[in-house]
């Protein structure tokens, strides 16, 4: 079957047809409550997640679909010692599709090809998350009409942010694209993306009051705690940036502030009032873009 374990696992035809079907469910959700009858997704989370997963969940019982999973770990096989090949080997036979997060980097793509079933990324460690990715774009699209022609600050924890990783990749192929990565040194983009959108226009700043004048989208991330190996390196960088109204007052009028969630202290609650404002909004667009997802990987 077909995977999603990296963003450009689709063409941007592919992106844009799912987008639109995640705009038709939205405006219209009746009309798809029976199309996963009969069908079983699967969500193996060896991670903390509130929105992937339940965004996943929700997606496939709002399409007539049931669910099967585990967000505890140690409460599967693999606190015996089952392998991850077992376990997807197995569960591949009980399901029609599988969403997986994974802390390890790299293990998507290798669970994806043992997996008799289409297999979706749902986050593997600092590496990827495109169905992140896929919320993001929806979000843009919707606020915007456009995914071109766009300047883009990607605030915070670059290094360890997964989000981060697959959004400027999934971005990088549209036109007159420009990103500014606004981060601490520490926690610069890493190298293997700078890789990835060598073709786009990139800078890099440690300054979120410089950058934020003149963006058309600012994506805030949080500091990866669960990622550092040095505690006293993630105390010292957590409070970096933290996006207030006074910030937000030397933004345009017209500028996005988007966070894949969940914050800590990089956005302060007084911005959540603030128009410009489009995290949780982008949540609940989560949800329509994987029921879309699952529709195009599911063949319906
Ligand atoms: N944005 C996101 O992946 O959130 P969760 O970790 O809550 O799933």
């Amino acid at each position: 079957g077909r995977h999603l374990v990296k963003p450009d696992d689709f063409t941007v035809e592919e992106i844009s047809s799912i987008l639109k079907l995640g705009m038709q469910i939205k405006s219209n959700p009746e009309r798809y409550i029976n199309v996963c009858e009969g069908k079983l997704l699967a969500t193996l989370f060896y991670e903390p997640s509130t929105r992937t997963r339940l965004s996943f969940e929700s997606a496939m019982n709002r399409l007539g679909g049931r669910i099967i999973g585990f967000s505890d770990p140690t409460a599967s096989s693999t606190s015996k010692g089952e392998s991850l090949e077992d376990t997807i080997t197995t569960v591949s036979q009980y399901v029609d599709i599988i969403a997986m997060r994974h802390p390890l980097s790299g293990v998507a793509n290798h669970a994806s090809a043992i997996c008799k079933k289409p297999f979706i990324n749902a986050g593997d460690g600092n590496n990827q998350h495109p169905t992140q990715t896929l919320t993001d774009l929806l979000t843009i699209k919707a606020n915007r009409g456009s995914l071109d022609n766009l300047k883009i600050g990607m605030c915070g924890d670059l290094k360890y942010g997964r989000t981060v990783h697959s959004l400027a990749k999934a971005m990088s192929r549209y036109k007159n694209i420009e990103f500014v990565f606004i981060s601490p040194e520490e926690l610069n983009m890493p190298e293997f993306v700078k890789e990835e959108i060598k073709d786009t226009k990139y800078s890099e700043t440690t300054c979120l009051e410089d950058a934020i004048v003149d963006l058309d989208i600012l994506y805030m991330t949080r500091v990866q705690k669960e990622r550092f190996d040095d505690p006293d390196e993630y105390e010292r960088l957590k409070d970096v940036y933290r996006l207030d109204t006074e910030k937000m007052s030397l933004a345009r009028e017209d500028m996005l502030v988007l966070h894949p969630l969940p914050r800590v202290n990089e956005i302060s609650v007084e911005v959540d009032k603030d128009p410009r404002a489009k995290y949780f909004e982008q949540a609940q667009y989560g949800m329509y873009v994987r029921m879309a997802l699952i529709m195009k990987l599911l063949g319906l």
